[in-house]
């Protein structure tokens, strides 16, 4: 199976990066191909809203993302983290998720009526950290909530979400131990799910041949 993770910072040994790399422990003991990417490694413009992709379920700007859709869509289980910016996920974040858009599908005459591609193979499983300075939740404004949604949009159900509260500078994230605990439990959970999906399919398998 694999996993992608995804930072949205570009500060790579930041606070973001640092809850992920926590959150893949529990999977680094298991036979899983894992993969860690960091946004500001590509280049990618924003969607630019052209629904080119409307027919194809391929995004047209030819720019770096088209290295990342084939790592999202063989992935089995994305973990996607990015410190808040003014009550926000990061442009960065932001832009990669907007140009996922193009894996949304519409009904179309009703366009009330939508599903993630995922969902035509069976959904996909996903967990979220959200990074921000100050003690209060509130601060951290629509970060955790608009990754979470636009996951669920694209047909993820969302395991989990950490929300890192009171990190500031680079290295913090280390010395919160209740927020570490936090991030590798998360990742445990998201390993827990994958590997009872795989349980469950096992379980129908034995039973059809029955
Ligand atoms: C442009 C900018 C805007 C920020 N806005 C907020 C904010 O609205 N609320 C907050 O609590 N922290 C805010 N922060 C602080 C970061 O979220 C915090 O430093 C975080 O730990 C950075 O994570 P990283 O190390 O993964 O980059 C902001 C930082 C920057 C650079």
């Amino acid at each position: 199976m694999k996993l992608l993770a995804v930072v949205g910072s570009s500060r790579k040994n930041g606070n973001t990066a640092t809850l992920i790399k926590e959150a893949l422990k529990p999977f680094e003991k298991e036979a899983f191909d894992i993969e860690l990417i960091y946004l500001s490694d590509y280049q990618y413009k924003d969607c630019i809203g052209c629904e080119g992709c409307k027919d194809t379920f391929k995004c047209a700007i030819k720019d770096d993302m088209q290295k990342i859709y084939p790592k999202v869509m063989e992935a089995d289980a994305l973990i996607i983290g990015s410190p808040t910016y003014f009550y926000n996920m990061t442009a960065d974040m932001k832009a990669f998720l907007d140009r996922l858009y193009c894996y949304e599908v519409f009904h179309e005459e009703d366009r009330s009526v939508w599903m993630g591609l995922n969902e035509a193979f069976g959904v996909k499983y996903a967990a979220v950290v959200a990074v921000c300075e100050q003690n209060d939740e509130k601060d951290m404004g629509y970060t955790a909530i608009s990754m979470e949604k636009t996951l669920q949009a694209l047909g993820y159900r969302v395991v989990d979400v950490v929300k890192a509260l009171k990190l500031f500078s680079r290295k913090e994230a280390k010395n919160h131990e209740d927020t570490m605990i936090e991030a590798y439990n998360c990742g445990e959970k998201l390993l827990k799910t994958l590997k009872l999906r795989e349980e469950v399919q096992k379980k129908i398998r034995f039973m059809e041949q029955l």
